[in-house]
Order: structure tokens, then C-alpha cells, then sequence
């Protein structure tokens, strides 16, 4: 009933949204990660299905329901969902990268649960890949490609730092600092950052009213383009 009610101005359009987490194991029982719940990216995906795109929501360990008419894919570790969201970029006419992606993972995952010692514990890590970064080299002409920043200082100089090096169309920049913004919070409050230079800062809104507005800006992009 909310679709038949929903203009379906996504219609024919393929969009992948990543989600949530990633976990990268230390040994079988424990591992690195973040704070992401998921809930900005599965409101993306809930309102590009509604409004009637083909959507693919690659997803973290998160405690979210799929939303409905999504395709979920489930990863756990930053290069699982590589692999996941580089094999299925190519198809896709809009990709929004809100998953909170480790940046590193242990060097090592022990096969059985480590045992401690009487000493410190010092832990080597491997950089994981960065999966926006390769889908800003690999993007096709009339694709969009639209990042997150979550930063804690500077905000603005590094979501534009972040949008030029990862080739994005958009970048949704967030500040863990803002009132109504963050981790596991219903609302949110973002500057969206454009590739010509443009930039906004709509008002503190639901997590599923800022989906829209994402999704109204990347279709504006679209539609200017054609
Ligand atoms: N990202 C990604 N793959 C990674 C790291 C980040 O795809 N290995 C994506 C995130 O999904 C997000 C954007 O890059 O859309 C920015 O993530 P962020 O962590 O803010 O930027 P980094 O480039 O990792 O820089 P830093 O953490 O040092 O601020
Ligand atoms: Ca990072």
C-alpha cells in the first residue's frame, strides 16, 4: 500500500546501497569494528525500493529488518563486501556507500581463540581495501556514485578532501558532534557536498526524510545529465 501510494520516480533504476559495520576477526570469538547500526543506509534502501528502483542492499552485521522489496546481501568483514559490492557495481545506475568500513583488520586471524599472556598484547593490522575509492576509478559514464563521511573535526575540509580523491558525485557529510546526528540516532543532520562545489545542509530531519532528499539530488544529477 505505502508504494502504491509513493511516486515511483525511481522506476527502472538499479541502486546498490552498502550498511552498517563490518567485523574483522582477531580469532574465532573476537573482533574489530564500529559503532554504525546501519539505520542511515537501510532508510536509503527503503525509500529507493518504495520509490520503485532495483535495489541491492549490501549490509554489515546490523540488528535491522530487510526493508521491503530489497535485495539484501549479507558481509561481514571489509573485504567481503568488496567483493560483494565490486562484482555487482558495473549494473548499477546509483551506488550510495553509507556502510561504516574498517579501515583495517588484523594482520592475522588466529584459527583457534588467542590465549593471553601476562604481558601487553600488541596487534599488527592490514589495511583493508577502499571499496569507494575503487568504484570512483571503475565508475561508468552516467553512474553516481555517492559517499559518507563520518568525521569528529574539520568536517567540511575532509568530506571535500574525501569527494575529489574517491571521484563521487555526492558526499553526505556527518558530525559525530551535531545534537540529532550519529550512531544508532532516528534523525540526522548532514551537509551534502556536490562535485561542482555546491553544497547544503537541510534541517535536522528522520533518517528516512534525508534518504529522500539523497535520493532527490542523485535523481536531479540523473536527469540534468540526460
Ligand atoms: N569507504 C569504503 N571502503 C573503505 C573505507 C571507507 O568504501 N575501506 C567508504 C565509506 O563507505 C564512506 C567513505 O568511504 O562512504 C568515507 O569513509 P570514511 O571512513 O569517512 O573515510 P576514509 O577514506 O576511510 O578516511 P578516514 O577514516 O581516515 O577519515
Ligand atoms: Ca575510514
Amino acid at each position: 500500500i505505502e508504494k502504491a501510494l509513493t511516486p515511483q520516480d525511481l522506476a527502472g533504476r538499479r541502486v546498490l546501497v552498502t550498511a552498517g559495520p563490518t567485523q574483522e576477526a582477531m580469532d574465532p570469538v573476537r573482533f574489530l569494528s564500529n559503532h554504525s547500526t546501519g539505520k542511515m543506509g537501510y532508510a536509503v534502501a527503503a525509500r529507493a525500493a518504495l520509490r520503485g528502483a532495483e535495489t541491492t542492499l549490501v549490509s554489515g552485521p546490523t540488528a535491522l529488518d530487510t526493508p521491503a522489496g530489497v535485495q539484501r546481501v549479507d558481509v561481514v568483514s571489509a573485504c567481503e563486501m568488496y567483493d560483494a559490492v565490486v562484482s555487482r557495481a558495473a549494473e548499477q545506475d546509483m551506488i550510495v556507500k553509507a556502510a561504516a568500513v574498517g579501515d583495517y583488520r588484523p594482520a592475522e586471524t588466529a584459527a583457534e581463540k588467542l590465549k593471553k599472556g601476562e604481558g601487553e598484547l600488541t596487534l599488527a593490522l592490514a589495511r583493508n581495501p577502499d571499496i569507494l575509492a575503487e568504484l570512483g576509478r571503475k565508475k561508468r559514464p552516467g553512474q553516481l556514485l555517492c559517499g559518507f563521511a563520518m568525521e569528529t573535526q574539520s568536517l567540511l575540509e575532509n568530506a571535500a578532501e574525501k569527494l575529489r580523491r574517491k571521484n563521487c558525485d555526492m558526499l553526505v557529510a556527518n558530525s559525530l558532534r551535531d545534537a540529532g546526528a550519529g550512531f544508532g540516532t532516528d534523525t540526522n543532520v548532514a551537509t551534502l557536498l556536490f562535485a561542482d562545489g555546491r553544497r547544503e545542509t537541510p534541517p535536522l530531519m528522520s533518517k528516512e526524510a534525508l534518504a529522500d532528499v539523497i535520493l532527490d539530488r542523485l535523481l536531479a544529477m540523473r536527469q540534468a545529465r540526460a
